[in-house]
């Protein structure tokens, strides 16, 4: 070809390839009524939207701008009355996270998916005689599986969206494998880290399997029902529909995060809701911590976590240290607080961004949530933290590996801990220090994150999925979960079999003695299919020490080995 031409083949080429796709429909489901996990995606509806996508979001944190005339919400608001039934701080004595999973959590979920299927405007949407069209569905993969459905109802490619690691129920169907005791389990609470004991291991595995067990089985059949309910009985089954998820974007940064082996079609985002433009402070609290000598504190255990739910004598403690250190306090409480010293400023609310870019700031109290802990990263702030639920205990413990935060059980709170702890940071100044090193990490990136999402959403649009990610391990089967209903055969014919006394003794024993004997079986099949196994096999237990090598076999070229 002449230079010319071939200039010209070349620009044709790259208009070609660089034009957007032509405009999409788009519906985005992200049930789950807590604050954290609607900001967290904000950045990305709005600029979807002002790409030419027409997108309906359901959500029950809109963002109600007029001016995105591409974008629809449907507000989901009343579902947030679902889920404040729930006290996270009265859990934290009775529950683990697992059994707040199965006890409370479920029962909720299958009330906010319902909610959502009944809603008249989402009922136009997917009835049978409606022309609604999208061309893909975006669903949380947290807890609300029946609105997979919904992608098959439409005829859509499914994407998963999730504001925080995946569960490793969702790993599981992914074909990634199972960690019951690595700390990127964060389903597992405090029970998870480097060196456990064997037995710590052998409890993790059977709690996690057992829980899979469950998710899979139960709730997910609680879900189906909801889904065929709404849709009629002809759609497959959703654990497919999770087993074909194109891909998920989790909100978990791998700086921020214990690393684990996952799946091609799991991508990772964060910091969407890192603010551009700072909202302005209110006056009387830009005065108040501008004046501060010393620079000021700044305490919020988030949405969830209610200030008023702590014991009067936990709450008292925080007042007493505070009025006691020569720092300014900015607390966000929910109620009133008697004999406020005057170095306290509380408020039901704050605009955390704002205050936590202000240059007075020596420290922030948190509850370890993922998108606080984004921003204190952001922003460079050392941070104390009190895990309350959920991934919370992982990402304080993950904080603290860094350097740029120390750990405190808000149970096991007192004076002397707390005002050490603090006193501890403020004088440190290699927390600071680390935390500008781990900031500088985490946005040293190839690629504009946002643009990186859309591209791979716009790819799915574009063929219609991507099957091509996708792992056959995520249809092979698990032995141990198929035999847990056998175990609980034999546990119900052992139970009536026996005299009414010894059935509540015995009833744990065996349980626990049959799971150890499915825990071995599947021990040995996972071996060779290798889901599950890596990090319940502590290396020093079951490998013998290596031959030496003169006894190893040599191969050269040309043996069939
Ligand atoms: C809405 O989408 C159209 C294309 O479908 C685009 O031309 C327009 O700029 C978009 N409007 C806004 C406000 O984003
Ligand atoms: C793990 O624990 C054992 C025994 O408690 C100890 O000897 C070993 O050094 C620990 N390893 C690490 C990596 O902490
Ligand atoms: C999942 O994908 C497989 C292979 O691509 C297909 O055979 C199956 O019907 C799909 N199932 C669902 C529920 O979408
Ligand atoms: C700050 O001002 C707002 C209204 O301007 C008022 O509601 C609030 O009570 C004031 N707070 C303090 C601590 O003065
Ligand atoms: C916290 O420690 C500081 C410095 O050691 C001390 O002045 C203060 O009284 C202590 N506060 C409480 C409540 O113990």
């Amino acid at each position: 070809m002449k230079p010319v031409v071939e200039m010209i083949f070349w620009i044709a080429c790259f208009v070609c390839t660089a034009t957007p796709i032509e405009t999409a429909r788009i519906l985005a489901i992200i049930a789950i009524p807590s604050y954290s996990h609607h900001i967290a995606y904000q950045l990305l509806w709005t600029t979807l939207s002002r790409r030419g996508h027409k997108i309906v979001v359901l959500t029950t944190d809109p963002i109600n701008d007029p001016s995105l005339t591409n974008l629809t919400e449907i507000n989901f608001k009343s579902n947030y009355n679902v889920v404040t039934k729930i006290n996270f701080i009265e859990n934290m004595e009775t529950h683990t996270w697992l059994s707040t999973v199965n006890e409370q959590l479920w029962p909720v979920c299958n009330q906010i998916t319902e909610n959502i299927y009944k809603h008249p405007e989402v009922r136009k949407m997917y009835e049978l005689n409606s022309d609604t069209k999208f061309d893909v569905v975006i669903v949380e993969t947290i807890k609300s599986p029946s609105l997979y459905a919904l992608a098959y109802r439409f005829n859509a490619p499914l994407i998963g969206v999730s504001t925080l690691g995946l569960y490793n129920s969702n790993y599981y169907l992914l074909g990634a494998p199972v960690l019951p005791s690595h700390p990127s389990a964060w389903e597992m609470g405090d029970t998870t880290d480097f060196n456990l004991s064997l037995w710590q291991r052998i409890k993790n595995f059977i709690r996690l399997w057992y829980h899979i067990y469950c998710t899979l089985n139960h709730f997910y059949s609680e879900q189906q029902a909801i889904a065929e309910k709404y849709l009629g009985k002809n759609i497959p089954d959703i654990r497919d529909m999770e087993r074909n998820i194109s891909f998920v974007f989790q909100n978990q940064q791998k700086v921020l995060s214990f690393v684990r082996p996952q799946t091609s079609n799991v991508l990772s985002f964060g910091n969407f809701q890192i603010s551009k433009k700072l909202a302005a402070l209110p006056e009387n609290l830009t005065e108040f911590i501008t004046d501060a000598p010393n620079g000021f504190i700044y305490m919020s255990l988030g949405t969830n976590v209610r200030i008023s739910s702590l014991s009067k004598h936990v709450q008292s403690i925080f007042r007493d240290v505070f009025a006691s250190l020569p720092y300014k306090i900015l607390w966000k409480h929910d109620s009133e607080l008697p004999n406020k010293p005057d170095n306290i400023y509380i408020a039901k609310w704050f605009p955390q961004q704002s205050i936590l870019a202000h240059p007075n700031i020596k420290l922030f109290i948190y509850q370890g949530g993922i998108q606080s802990t984004e921003e204190a990263v952001y922003y460079t702030v050392p941070l104390l933290g009190l895990p309350v639920l959920a991934d919370q205990y992982t990402q304080v413990k993950k904080m603290v590996s860094l350097g740029v935060a120390k750990h405190l059980n808000i149970m096991k709170l007192s004076r002397e801990n707390l005002n050490e702890s603090i006193i501890d940071i403020l004088y440190d100044e290699g927390y600071k220090k680390r935390m500008l090193k781990v900031k500088e990490l985490n946005e040293d990136k190839p690629y504009d994150v946002l643009e990186h999402v859309i591209w791979w959403i716009e790819f799915v649009i574009r063929h219609k999925g991507a099957s091509h990610l996708r792992t056959s391990i995520a249809y092979d089967p698990c032995l141990f979960l198929r035999l847990v209903p056998l175990s609980e055969r034999l546990l119900f014919i052992i139970k009536t079999t026996l005299p009414g006394d010894y059935q509540k003794a015995i009833e744990k024993d065996i349980f626990s003695s049959s799971s150890a004997l499915l825990c071995f079986l599947s021990f040995l099949h996972e071996t060779r299919v290798s889901r599950g196994v890596i990090v319940f096999v502590p290396d020093n237990v079951f490998y013998p020490p290596p031959f030496p090598r003169s006894f190893l076999p040599r191969f050269t070229k040309g043996d069939s080995l």
